[in-house]
């Protein structure tokens, strides 16, 4: 069978079936002025009957009123995300960004609101899904495990999480790491953004929320903006988005291959239902895409960050030490290895983690450490647990760790939740390759010192599963722990 020769043959015919159909290069200068023509609010300060909400619940049910294959339909849109969201990478950001303008677009055109712009829901403030989510019979109320008064859970989303996450300095510990490609690729991982808050919203709302059909509940474009808006905000904090070309100079286009390898001849759609694509580059300011948020998240400045960039233009040395895991530990277990790094590097380690924890209460005078050390561990191929709903929390060289040690013991380091990190619906086979997580360790390796535990020669990551009662899960890698240990000055 010629497969390589149909398949060529199939993005021959998928390009001219795009072109045929007027596919749109979304180009940024669509506001070239500056002055962003669309306010994306916070859903929490309308009234129920704000036309804003009364357009995206009229829209919305004439889109589920569409035809399948109209590719305006809720249903096609669902598929889009379904075959294409890249996700446990560096596209997850950018590719979010685009799929929820064209769907902005979308809506615009369906319901003739010209000046519509989709609102962000703020976990943070109000960790409730809103109210106009849960009226029965409106087309924006969806079946989902969670009910009207389930807390977003503040471990994953609450104000230090955000504060924290605001204050990373590069952009690949910002949300998610460098791939080869969107998806099937080599590389990856997921950093805080989309580890913490973004995966564990998914899960706590459940339902399509937990799959990769999540865009059929309406409240899923609603998470996605808040995301989006933390993205803008750390931007607008003076935080500069990678300028590696492999990123900037993507094509999301028409006739990318999904997930599973076919060409469909569309990825995005534009408002009036042709194919629409977008480079990556263009989806960097969403100024220049014509769009702002009503609010922004801040932080105080950042001196270590400061000091840290400009060490970084002096020298910059990276050692990475890893080992190589295949185990699977039981219940209430944590998985984990340690690893011997110098007692000199270790207290470099230390007060760095020291600056970097003033430096989140107060501004302080610009920082000159002869170095500054950071170390951050990268688990690679954490198998998603039965339990889908299960989550993780990382600890620092804990002797007495069990599923009750608290996560304000000096010894914690961060949580991370899982969104079908090997998996996707549609294929009938395992995808459980496993998922790849990075966090930071700096500040607890300080945390450590500062009451007392030697950590002198041994760093020790901890993992332990937690499952949706609360009770421990079994976990399995098969892949790598690796300490990276970053020194700049
Ligand atoms: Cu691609 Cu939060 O989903």
């Amino acid at each position: 069978m010629d497969t390589t020769r149909r398949t060529v043959l199939g993005i021959a015919a998928a390009a001219t079936a795009a072109t045929a159909l007027g596919t749109f290069r979304a180009a940024k200068a669509q506001n070239a002025g500056g002055i962003a023509q669309f306010n994306r609010r916070d859903v929490n300060t309308l009234d129920p009957d704000d036309p804003i909400l009364t357009t995206y619940h009229d829209a919305v049910k004439a889109m589920r009123a569409l035809p399948e294959d109209n590719p305006r339909s809720w249903e096609h849109q669902a598929k889009i995300h379904n075959r294409y969201c890249p996700h446990g990478n560096w596209f997850f950001l950018p590719w979010h960004r685009a799929y929820l303008a064209q769907f902005e677009g979308i809506i615009r055109e369906i319901s003739g609101n010209t000046d519509w712009a989709l609102p962000y829901w703020d976990w943070t403030r109000n960790p409730q899904i809103p109210a106009p989510f849960w009226e029965s019979g409106s087309a924006l109320n969806h079946a989902r495990s969670a009910n009207s008064t389930t807390n977003m859970p503040r471990e994953y989303v609450g104000e230090d999480v955000i504060e924290a996450i605001m204050l990373k300095s590069n952009f690949e510990d910002f949300a998610s790491f460098k791939a080869s490609a969107p998806y099937n690729g080599t590389g990856g991982g997921q950093a805080t953004l989309e580890a913490r808050p973004h995966n564990r919203v998914h899960g706590a709302i459940g339902g399509d929320m937990s799959s990769y059909f999540s865009p059929r509940d309406a409240i899923f474009w609603l998470h996605h903006g808040n995301i989006d808006r933390i993205w803008a905000s750390w931007n607008a904090g003076g935080n500069a988005n990678t300028n590696d070309s492999d990123l900037t100079s993507f094509l999301f286009s028409a006739s990318q291959r999904d997930r599973d390898g076919n060409v469909n001849a569309s990825q995005f759609v534009g408002p009036n239902g042709s194919p629409i694509e977008y480079t990556v580059a263009d989806l960097y300011s969403t100024q220049q895409m014509g769009y702002a948020y009503d609010r922004l998240e801040t932080t105080v400045p950042n001196t270590f960050i400061f000091a840290a960039q400009n060490l970084a233009l002096q020298s910059a040395t990276q050692e990475v030490l890893g080992r190589d895991i295949n185990r699977t530990v039981n219940a209430g277990v944590p998985l984990e290895t340690a690893i011997t790094i110098t007692s000199a590097l270790t207290q470099s380690v230390a007060e760095t983690g020291r600056v970097q924890a003033l430096s989140r209460i107060a501004a302080l005078q610009p920082v000159s450490l002869p170095k500054l050390s950071t170390a951050t561990l990268v688990a690679r191929g954490l198998k998603t647990p039965k339990d889908p709903d299960a989550t993780i929390r990382v600890f620092l060289n804990c002797d007495y760790l069990t599923l009750e040690t608290p996560i304000s013991d000096p010894h914690y380091v961060g949580s991370a939740a899982f969104f079908l990190a090997g998996g996707h619906a549609g294929t009938g086979h395992d995808h459980n390759q496993g998922a790849t997580y990075r966090f930071d360790l700096t500040e607890a390796v300080d945390a450590l010192r500062r009451s007392g535990r030697t950590i002198s020669e041994q760093i020790r990551p901890q993992i332990l599963a937690i499952g949706a009662d609360g009770k421990g899960t079994e976990l399995a890698i098969d892949g790598s722990f690796e300490l990276i240990i970053k020194t700049v000055g």
